[in-house]
């Protein structure tokens, strides 16, 4: 093995560029070439290949997104697009691939070794979803962001004592509005693994005023059933039975765009290093993940196969907290 590229794809998480960074330095450390792909797999069915060596990393380190730029990709959902693609990769006498990114990219990682392309995945994605990683690359920053905003919601929850709720990303997967509840201090977390109707969600918020909380707090998963949009239309609509109003900031991408903390900077950097060493070791169609604080590889097959559990004794603790 010679000549490895690397690329980043779908959601850009805080972490991504020490990844890469980490991936050029070990390679070139490890004798080889190693090129960047530029906009995920959209790159790859372009043949957009850029040669990357230690210098052009540079500062990347302490930056969000991705220097090489991401993509959501509908032509790489086509047979025709991922031949493409592998052709593309011999074209440029490319040996293996590292694909930095989350479900969807691990997919898309998975389709090019069925099509007998060496490729290892790097777990990064914000939403905390990917089977085959305790934790993957952008959660710990996402979280940060999604905290900062509780924790000053809360002072003027508290000031007016109002209901806020405050919505926070993770597609279908709850971790980010669980984990933000529990270390936020909400009085209430609604998630799509444990859906509660807004009749309850106001029993719960009137409980906590009556045990003399100055605030009530929602944290809610934008994939839950009553995400924020919906709570708001319901609780104007039955504001006097349910007996106050409730007022809503949804978080959105600006949970995507921090600067990676130091737990997202070194995890990024032994995860991209890590790939790097079991490509050269010569194992491929696998995960770089985190396992008990060591680096673990999965199976891409089974993570493409296999939905990560949420661990639902957060919420029971977040419940119990919240008194
Ligand atoms: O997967 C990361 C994520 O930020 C999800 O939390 C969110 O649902 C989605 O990406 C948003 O995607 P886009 O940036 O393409 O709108």
């Amino acid at each position: 093995m010679k000549r490895i590229a690397v690329l980043t794809s779908g959601g850009d998480a805080p972490g991504m560029n020490a990844a890469i960074r980490a991936v050029v330095r070990a390679g070139v450390h490890e004798g080889l070439q190693v090129f960047g792909v530029r906009r995920g797999f959209s790159g790859l069915i372009a043949g957009n290949f850029i040669n990357l060596e230690a210098r052009d990393v540079g500062g990347i380190l302490q930056q969000a997104g991705t220097m090489l730029g991401s993509a959501r990709c509908p032509e790489f959902r086509s047979e025709e697009g991922r031949i493409e693609a592998v052709r593309q990769l011999g074209a440029h006498g490319i040996d293996a691939l590292v694909v930095i990114g989350g479900n969807g990219s691990q997919t898309g990682a998975h389709q090019l070794t069925e099509l007998g392309f060496p490729v290892v995945g790097v777990a990064s994605t914000i939403d905390n979803d990917l089977y085959g990683s305790e934790i993957t690359i952008g959660v710990d920053t996402a979280l940060n962001i999604a905290l900062e905003a509780i924790d000053r919601l809360k002072v003027t929850a508290s000031s007016h004592q109002r209901a806020f709720l405050v919505e926070v990303m993770g597609r279908d997967c709850g971790y980010l509005a669980l984990a933000a509840a529990v270390a936020g201090g909400a009085e209430a977390v609604i998630i799509p693994e444990m859906e509660i109707d807004p009749d309850t969600l106001a029993a719960e918020l009137r409980g906590a005023y009556q045990r003399g909380k100055p605030h009530a707090l929602v944290v809610v998963a934008e994939g839950a059933k009553f995400n924020a949009d919906r709570l708001i239309h319901h609780f104007a609509e039955h504001r006097e039975r349910l007996g106050f109003e409730l007022r809503a900031t949804i978080l959105g991408h600006v949970q995507r765009g921090g600067t990676p903390g130091a737990f997202d900077r070194l995890l990024a950097t032994r995860l991209g290093a890590g790939a790097v060493h079991r490509l050269i070791a010569g194992e491929h169609g696998i995960l770089v993940g985190i396992g008990n604080s060591q680096i673990v590889t999965t199976p891409l097959v089974d993570v493409v196969a296999n939905r990560k559990p949420l661990d639902l004794s957060l919420f029971e603790l977040a419940r119990v907290l919240s008194r």
